[in-house]
């Protein structure tokens, strides 16, 4: 089968390559998977350079997340020949064949085709818990929404905004701003550059965010203890600027409001209840056609280079989504 393979770690890709690899034997309590769609995550990216908090052992096949057909389970998995899911074991998703454990795979909700759920797997389960598990999101809450051009950046904005809450996103990259606007329909999309604070004050009548959704860090994250309420709530989601930023403890003190660390794939692990609760959360939303994720591009996986070099220049609006096998 045909497999995206990371012989070497690297900062330029040279380490990764198509290959032709067996298909995965299934052990007990896996599922195998024909690999339909597999979507790109930052931490794809990150993973091929040695930079990711989790450090598979090299070689690896390379991907997180992906969405197919069932072709092998054991009886009582829940699972049969045929049914449509998504899901991912951090690694191996770009291929034309996975084999993961059945806890890591869900349903796919009806209605929703294999590039759609493939986008929307892990961008919606991190927008939800750190949005609505760890942020305690309300409706008519402000929600200030950074890096919203990402997969993460735009699932969290689309989800807000079909939960009630009025968002304000921001970009790194003007140019992207319309795009946003059309895709993710907030109230307003801001330059996080330099100091953003006025604005979110002007636009909150003076309120400030309720909840900060932060994927990018470094200075984005500095001026964002100015803009989160009182009681409020600044969610770390990812340090896509490449600055982990520090913050003295005075400020949320004397600001009333709490810095939250997301992990939305250990919240699921250690929490399987939860997990499993917000899935189906994500899957009703879907099928209500309240939600929808935004693809940038989709890709046979022979063409892979391209959507991960777009990622690393900061091309995308939306997610891309390689097809295997295709
Ligand atoms: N905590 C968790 O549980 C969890 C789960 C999944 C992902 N994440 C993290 O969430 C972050 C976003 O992931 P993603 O898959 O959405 O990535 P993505 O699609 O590449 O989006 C990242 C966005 O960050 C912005 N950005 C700002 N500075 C950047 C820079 N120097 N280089 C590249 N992008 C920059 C870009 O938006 P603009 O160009 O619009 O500024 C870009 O679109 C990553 O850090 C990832 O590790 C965290």
């Amino acid at each position: 089968m045909q497999a995206l393979r990371v012989t070497q770690l690297s900062p330029d890709l040279s380490g990764v390559a198509l290959a032709d690899l067996p298909t995965p034997t299934r052990a007990p309590g896996e599922v195998l998977v024909r690999v339909r769609a597999a979507s790109l995550n930052f931490p794809d990216l990150l993973m091929t350079r040695g930079e990711y908090q989790f450090k598979p052992q090299v070689p690896f096949t390379s991907g997180l997340e992906f969405a197919g057909e069932v072709l092998e389970a054991d009886l009582g998995s829940g699972f049969a020949p045929g049914d449509r899911v998504m899901g991912g074991n951090k690694t191996g998703a770009f291929a034309e064949h996975a084999s993961v454990p059945a806890d890591r795979l869900s349903a796919m909700p009806v209605g929703l085709d294999f590039s759609a759920a493939a986008a929307m797997g892990a961008a919606y389960s991190t927008a939800f818990t750190g949005l609505v598990e760890l942020g305690g999101l309300q409706e008519g809450d402000w929600v200030l929404v950074h890096g919203a051009s990402g997969g993460v950046g735009l699932a969290a904005c689309d989800l807000a905004r079909a939960l009630g809450a009025r968002v304000i996103a921001t970009t790194g990259s003007p140019a992207k701003a319309e795009r946003i606007a059309a895709l993710s329909r907030p109230e307003a999309v801001l330059t996080a550059e330099g100091r953003f604070r006025e604005q979110v004050a002007e636009l909150t009548g003076g309120a400030l965010a309720d909840i900060v959704f932060d994927p990018v860090g470094g200075d984005v994250f500095d001026e964002s203890t100015r803009c989160v309420a009182f009681g409020g709530k600044l969610v770390v989601v990812g340090f896509t600027s490449g600055r982990i930023a520090e913050v003295s403890t005075n400020i949320p003190l004397i600001k009333g409001f709490s810095i939250v660390g997301l992990r939305a794939g250990e919240h699921a692990r250690r929490f399987p209840e939860r997990g499993a609760a917000i899935q189906r959360a994500i899957a009703r939303l879907a099928e209500a056609g309240a939600i929808s994720p935004a693809i940038d591009r989709l890709l046979p996986l022979a063409r892979w280079r391209e959507g991960f070099a777009a990622m690393a220049r900061r091309e995308l609006v939306g997610k891309v989504v390689f097809e295997p096998g295709a």
